[in-house]
């Protein structure tokens, strides 16, 4: 009798164990990176060697499996696993779920990229950072809110977490992008890609080029960003495109640069970050990511984290951790009809307005050689600083050299319970013409700010390529 009890209290502990062990390894849910027309990368962490980690995957079942990497990463301590899943059709939603071991994570759908042709929208994220419960909590609330809004997918432009450290990493993936630990599940179902911020270089007391082995490599090891082919490995990665519907995103690391008369940032030293001032290695790839969209996209949008215009105190050119300095890109950009920049960095919700010159008589947000500039951030810490002007467009020539000119420096700066993300919404309007739909969403509901850009799309679609050929063969036609 004593000897069947032990044995039952044997096998109740090792249940608990075995339970407690079963949700212990799957540490961070499946997230999706990288997505394609016929392709998805998908990955998770677990806290132990899982060698026999796969992906299931299927439409309406999970009948499709592919064998996971199992790479132990030692700035984290903890087990990469990532599958590049090709040959998926476009637009198509997928059942998965993966695998560790003998755990089964939770099931998911992931849409892979859409059509040329279709709509889609997707979110502007930044600064939502990991700082605090209050903050992760708001930071939470944005993923959540881009993805009801029907969000095809999340970008959020640096600072996504207060430090590089592992503990800042976890936090963003188990408690605001994943619901491994309370987190939104909206990361299992839609792709979350990131530009880098200076709070990713951050090591949590001090900025330093070793950061390169242990900050960013910890960036690196959660994104499965796109090569950018640079032929030093730290840089690549760290700057990245992807085209998605007749978009194509460019995101830029502009953190800082070692060249002298181009430094935007006292902390960061040489070596930390790409160059990006004219003639560098991310500056001339660039410059061809930009000639391409022009020839392929209706609309190009780049991405980073610094703010070339802002009112906020990143904004002065005496600032140590200046935007100033990036304003050397605004010609190039506009040049190639680079259609939004979207930033972050200064806590401020803000939208800029740069032209040649005589732009200001009529302000059109719309004007192909206007640039629109996009500040966000706000989506988890708190907007800073002052709401003087916030809905007129201001002249900000008396604060340094160039005139800018700036509306929508929001409100509500110092409310620590409002938070915000920008949502676009790309528009096939039909005969060659696109519309883009910019709007803040605040997380009360509130909406800021919509304004619209129209653009003809420089590839002709199908039923303008139909009334060419109808035209073509009419002229062949009276000329036999
Ligand atoms: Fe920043």
């Amino acid at each position: 009798m004593k000897g069947r009890k032990l044995m039952g209290w044997g096998v109740c502990v090792a249940i608990l164990f075995n339970c407690s062990f079963a949700f212990a390894i799957q540490y961070i849910e499946p997230y999706l990176q990288a997505p394609k027309q016929d392709g998805m990368t998908i990955l998770w962490w677990t806290n132990s060697s899982q060698p026999n980690s796969s992906v299931e995957y299927g439409l309406g079942n999970y009948n499709n499996t592919v064998a996971a990497s199992n790479d132990y990463v030692s700035s984290m301590n903890l087990y990469k696993h990532e599958v590049k899943l090709n040959g998926l059709s476009t637009e198509t939603t997928y059942n998965y779920r993966v695998q560790s071991g003998s755990t089964l994570s939770n099931s998911y759908t992931f849409k892979t990229a859409i059509n040329r042709s279709s709509n889609f929208r997707f979110a502007l994220l930044g600064d939502g950072r990991t700082d605090n419960s209050t903050v992760i909590s708001r930071h939470k609330h944005m993923v959540d809110m881009a993805g009801d809004r029907g969000a095809d997918f999340i970008i959020e432009a640096g600072d996504q977490v207060k430090a590089g450290t592992a503990s800042h990493w976890n936090t963003l993936y188990r408690n605001i992008v994943t619901n491994s630990a309370g987190g939104s599940s909206y990361g299992s179902k839609i792709p979350y890609m990131t530009a880098v911020g200076n709070h990713e270089i951050w090591d949590g007391s001090s900025y330093d080029s070793g950061n390169l082995t242990t900050s960013m490599a910890r960036y690196k090891a959660f994104m499965a960003n796109p090569s950018n082919g640079s032929s030093n490995p730290n840089w690549n990665e760290r700057y990245y495109s992807f085209k998605y519907g007749a978009a194509t995103f460019i995101v830029l690391d502009l953190n800082n640069t070692s060249s002298n008369s181009y430094d935007n940032h006292d902390y960061l030293p040489d070596g930390s970050t790409p160059d990006w001032e004219p003639g560098s290695e991310q500056y001339n790839w660039m410059v061809n990511q930009l000639q391409q969209a022009q020839q392929d996209s209706a609309f190009t949008f780049v991405i980073a984290h610094p703010s070339p215009y802002s009112r906020g105190v990143h904004g002065s050119p005496s600032d140590t951790q200046r935007g100033y300095q990036l304003r050397a890109l605004d010609p190039v950009w506009r040049q190639y009809g680079v259609d939004a920049v979207l930033t972050s960095h200064d806590h401020t919700v803000e939208h800029c307005l740069t032209g040649p010159a005589g732009f200001e008589n009529d302000m059109d947000v719309n004007d192909p050689n206007n640039l629109n500039y996009l500040v966000m951030g706000n989506s988890g810490y708190s907007s800073r600083y002052a709401e003087d002007g916030w809905n007129t467009w201001m002249d900000i020539e008396g604060n340094d050299g160039p005139p800018y000119y700036t509306k929508y420096f929001y409100s509500w700066a110092g409310n620590d319970s409002l938070s915000s993300f920008w949502d676009v919404n790309i528009v096939n309007e039909g005969n060659n013409l696109w519309r883009a739909d910019f709007q803040v969403v605040r997380s009360d509901g509130q909406i800021f700010d919509p304004f619209s850009i129209e653009r003809t799309d420089p590839v002709p679609g199908p039923a303008t390529v139909s009334l060419m050929v109808i035209a073509l063969a009419g002229m062949l036609r009276r000329k036999n």
